[in-house]
């Protein structure tokens, strides 16, 4: 990986505002080193299991074997981060087998109409996630699924083809578990959904996507060593925050890299937003944004500054007009678009990853875990807790036994 924080930057902040947070900064960095069981996370050693690893890689190759269509049931940090993967490390236009679907998302009935008439004719297996095993949107979702699978198949059928990921001993989804003998995959009680990237949560429907889950798991590992690059990154967002700048544009060129994004958007939104406090993160798929967004943010309210996800290598072909490859137009095109907001007053924060691989996102995926949680104790809030999403759990509870 490679960072550039100083080229679409420097003009724009100053050694003193560097100075007032370095002390804080160090501080907060030591605590990566303490095994807070907080950032267990970061200590991979502590939870990815080689016994678990193993189990899923089979378990995947099995529910690969007989189904046509996987169902992945799941909402949030349980399943932000395997959509994101699974876009982003496949070819656009895939039609192998099987196909992976995600459902649990919303309560759209029009949707799950639909996907069941797409079904009908279809072999299916279904992993449902939820750490907390008892999420409304997720269980209501599963238990549809799971009455349609019980007259699909067999009851002999369906325990082999369902597979349950949780974390809680006494939520539903573990009921359901044992009562019906479906597999269990465990998500550590110590980890927040949208932390929860290296665990079986997006592990597994990894394996189910045929995804390389030991390399990803060797990325992240690796990632750990741009600790001091996750630093200034929060440091400088913290800067940008003072100086009135209140949304991160995330920036991508390359399409398949916007689930990423909303998983990048999950894990600053959800672990910093609090207190009255944080950065409101935002998607920007350039070149298409550049021709509606992109006024807002050259000429418009100067709250915005931008984080750029830059591919490295990227498959490509020669555009003779030019007498360049278009990946390269492309990245001309990055640069040319941040020295143009800079002008603007919106600078950008440029990151770097080698290429579209299982290894690369893993490096990219515990650089921002890292830089999310310094930033939320940088405002000094629990990057950890989400008061305000159980708050809506609950509100919806209440509602739901009135009806
Ligand atoms: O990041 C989080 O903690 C949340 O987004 C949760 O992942 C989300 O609310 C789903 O919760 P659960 O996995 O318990 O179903």
């Amino acid at each position: 990986m490679e960072f550039d924080f100083n080229t679409y930057v420097k003009k724009l902040v100053q050694k003193e505002e560097i100075d007032q947070y370095s002390q804080e900064l160090d501080h907060i960095k030591g605590k990566f080193s303490r095994g807070l069981n907080e950032l267990c996370w970061y200590d991979m050693n502590r939870y990815v299991d080689n016994q678990e690893l193993k189990k899923m890689i089979t378990l995947a190759k099995e529910l690969r074997n007989i189904s046509d269509v996987i169902l992945i049931i799941g909402i949030g940090g349980s399943s932000m981060g395997s959509q994101a993967m699974i876009q982003a490390l496949n070819p656009y236009f895939k039609k192998s087998k099987p196909e992976i679907i995600f459902v649990g998302t919303d309560l759209s009935s029009e949707y799950l109409i639909d996907s069941q008439k797409y079904l009908m004719e279809k072999d299916v297996s279904i992993n449902v996630i939820s750490k907390s095993g008892n999420t409304m949107e997720v269980l209501t979702v599963f238990e549809l699924f799971q009455s349609w699978m019980y007259k699909k198949y067999s009851d002999e059928e369906v325990k082999r083809r369902i597979v349950v990921t949780t974390s809680s001993y006494d939520g539903k989804l573990a009921y359901y578990a044992t009562k019906n003998g479906y597999e269990n995959l465990h998500i550590p009680n110590v980890i927040s959904g949208r932390y929860s990237i290296l665990t079986a949560a997006t592990l597994f429907p990894m394996a189910l996507a045929n995804l390389d889950i030991v390399s990803f798991l060797k990325g992240a590992k690796e990632g750990r060593m741009y600790l001091n690059q996750a630093g200034i990154y929060a440091m400088l967002r913290r800067i940008f925050f003072e100086q009135g700048k209140r949304v991160e544009g995330f920036a991508i060129y390359e399409p398949k890299l916007s689930k990423f994004v909303e998983w990048t958007k999950q894990v600053f939104a959800e672990s910093e937003g609090k207190d009255k406090k944080g950065i409101l993160p935002m998607k920007l798929i350039y070149t298409r944004d550049l021709h509606s967004l992109g006024q807002f943010i050259q000429e418009g309210n100067p709250i915005i500054f931008e984080t750029v996800i830059s591919i490295d290598r990227t498959r490509t072909f020669q555009v003779d007009k030019y007498k360049e490859t278009l990946s390269n137009i492309n990245h001309t095109v990055e640069k040319s678009v941040c020295q143009a907001h800079l002008e603007g007053n919106c600078p950008t924060l440029f990151i770097k990853i080698d290429g579209l691989d299982e290894h690369s996102f893993g490096e990219l995926a515990m650089f921002f875990m890292m830089s999310a949680a310094m930033s939320s104790y940088l405002f000094h809030v629990n990057p950890f807790d989400q008061p305000g999403v159980t708050k809506y759990k609950e509100m919806i509870g209440q509602n739901l036994r009135n009806l």
